[in-house]
């Protein structure tokens, strides 16, 4: 299916990182499930007192769920499903991916292109005007300064629960969406939206979807093949797979 496809977009979730050491956000062991879903009021409250946000960010860090993620953050490192991707994408059979995730691992596994809808921990974004800038130290004591460009108000460059995605980060997420004709859904629970929707955009354009995903999703009844496996151990075999059959078809 992946060989005999032209646009082969990867769309990952959370799952993805599991074998990296960052727990999911849902399921059993999930960082929602264990300590309840952060209120959606964050971006109105980013938006109303900026230093005020930035205060209760650095107060919270104490959190030990906070620590626990940040810890795990910062020790991840790309396991064999980040590197399979990576690999597909070198061998022109995957074009790009689409991730919720902010850990920065597909690119530290080498892939290329990829749009991260939900935005990255490792850059400040001026929610003013856009403009993103690198995020030295992760966990200021206070809010950064004013935004150079335009004087707006800076904040981490990850989508908050209520915040808009990124212009365009959005567009070049559906970008891909409508022009894949196979869209590998892997390591997501598929319920946030706008991201969790794309696979059925896509799929509306005709694409075909195969999902990589340890258990049962909302999606999984709509994908044309479901792989049913942890990221890390399935998609080396895939990315295995699609070398041969490639070499075979050639010949
Ligand atoms: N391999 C493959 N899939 C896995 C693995 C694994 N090793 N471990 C867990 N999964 C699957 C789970 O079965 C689940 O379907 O990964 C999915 C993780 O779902 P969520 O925790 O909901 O993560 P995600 O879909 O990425 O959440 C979307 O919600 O909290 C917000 O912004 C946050 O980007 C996040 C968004
Ligand atoms: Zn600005």
């Amino acid at each position: 299916m992946i060989i005999s496809s032209s646009h082969v977009v990867a769309m990952t979730g959370a799952g993805i990182s599991v074998e990296s050491g960052i727990p999911a956000f849902r399921g059993r062991e999930g960082i929602w499930t264990r300590h309840g879903t952060p209120a959606a009021d964050g971006y109105s409250q980013f938006l109303e007192d900026p230093e005020a946000f930035w205060a209760r960010q650095h107060l919270g860090r104490a959190e030990p769920w906070i620590a626990e993620l940040r810890n795990a953050l910062d020790a991840a490192t790309p396991n064999p499903g980040h590197i399979a991707l990576a690999e597909l994408e070198r061998a022109g059979a995957l074009r790009s991916i689409v991730t919720q995730n902010i850990d920065g691992l597909h690119q530290d596994a080498g892939s290329r292109s990829v749009v991260e809808i939900h935005g990255s921990r490792y850059k400040l974004r001026c929610v003013d005007c856009g403009i993103r800038t690198p995020r030295e130290e992760l966990f200021m004591a206070q809010a950064p300064p004013p935004c150079e460009s335009c004087g707006g108000r800076v904040k981490f460059d990850s989508v908050l629960f209520g915040e808009p995605i990124p212009p365009e980060a959005l567009e070049a997420s559906m970008a891909a969406a409508n022009q894949a004709d196979c869209v590998l859904v892997i390591g997501t629970s598929a319920t946030v939206r706008p991201a969790g929707g794309l696979p059925r955009i896509a799929q509306s354009n005709g694409a075909k979807l195969i999902e990589v995903n340890t258990s049962e999703t909302a999606l999984s009844k709509s994908c044309d093949i479901v792989l049913r496996g942890k990221a890390a151990e399935v998609l080396p075999q895939l990315a295995g797979g699609v070398s041969l059959g490639r070499a075979t078809s050639w010949q």
